[in-house]
């Protein structure tokens, strides 16, 4: 048997489309929806990733602005431009790409957006409303996996989550979401001993580590879900994922591939959170 493959990439369309149809009603209604991107310093990734933002918002129909910074500002001077985003009317979302340089501290940097405006939903406000069920923004990266594996029609309710890796932006939030879906939820981190005794156990297996390879096939449970959220590159110089996509795909019932999985559902998602800011501004 050979898993199921989920296409981010297909599903991720639908959902920009929708987002542009309500782009236009509220341009109609004289509010473009705004999204500022920040970006600090050089890292090769982070590029690639903010223009790809920026990108889609424009496909969107939406008003997008792209602050590029040299990793030598300072924290005052990038405090000083969120006041000011968080001031302008035109900007509905702020979003600062992490990682930031090492002389900046990024939590204070993040509490320092307007909650209202933080897309990213990373502000310890918003992350507090998660936690008691009453989310105003849902992290992407993890609000994406949630609508994967509704369209995908994943039974979540007393289903076992796993989920390896416990950052902020993805693990942490993805516990919360799958919770609140009703799901049996194990957050795993570097420190698990036995990883595989945990993952095996798992109908749902969220990856997002960062090690490339860190899930193999017999780790996976037969006929289980298996949702990649690893950007890797690989020692061919081609993207890879946390998990062994050759040897998971042989056990697994449904697979996310990387890239076109769970990269451009991030960024269908940071739209919806965008135009939603955007709603609530004019409502
Ligand atoms: N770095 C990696 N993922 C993300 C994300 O979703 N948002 C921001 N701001 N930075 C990131």
């Amino acid at each position: 048997m050979t898993a199921r493959i989920i296409d981010g990439a297909a599903l991720s369309e639908q959902i920009r489309a929708e987002v542009a149809q309500r782009a236009a009603s509220l341009t109609a209604r004289g509010i473009t929806p705004g999204l500022a991107v920040v970006l600090v310093g050089e890292n090769a990734a982070s590029q690639v990733y903010v223009r790809n933002k920026v990108k889609a918002c424009e496909k969107a129909g939406m008003h997008s602005v792209l602050e590029q910074f040299p990793a030598s500002m300072t924290e005052e001077e990038l405090l000083a431009r969120v006041n000011a985003l968080n001031e302008d009317p035109s900007i509905h979302g702020i979003l600062v790409q992490l990682p930031l340089p090492a002389h900046i501290d990024a939590h204070r940097v993040i509490e320092t957006i307007a909650p209202e405006k933080d897309v990213d939903g990373f502000h310890i406000s918003n992350a507090g409303l998660l936690m008691t069920g009453q989310p105003l923004f849902r992290p992407c990266t993890p609000y994406g996996v949630m609508k994967m594996l509704e369209s995908e029609q994943v039974p979540l309710r007393g289903a076992e989550a796993v989920i390896v890796g416990a950052s902020n932006i993805v693990g942490k939030p993805m516990a919360m979401l799958l919770l609140a879906a009703g799901a049996t939820v194990t957050l795993c981190n570097s420190k698990t001993r036995d990883l595989g005794a945990q993952t095996r156990r798992a109908d749902v297996l969220v990856v997002a580590t960062g090690k490339a390879g860190i899930v193999t096939g017999d780790m996976v449970k037969p006929g289980a879900v298996v949702i990649d959220v690893g950007i890797n590159r690989g020692e061919d110089g081609k993207l890879c994922g946390d998990v062994d996509f050759a040897s998971a795909k042989l056990v697994a019932g449904a697979i996310t591939p990387v890239p076109g999985g769970v990269g451009p559902m991030t960024i269908a998602m940071l739209l919806v959170n965008t135009i939603e800011a955007a709603e609530r501004a004019l409502a």
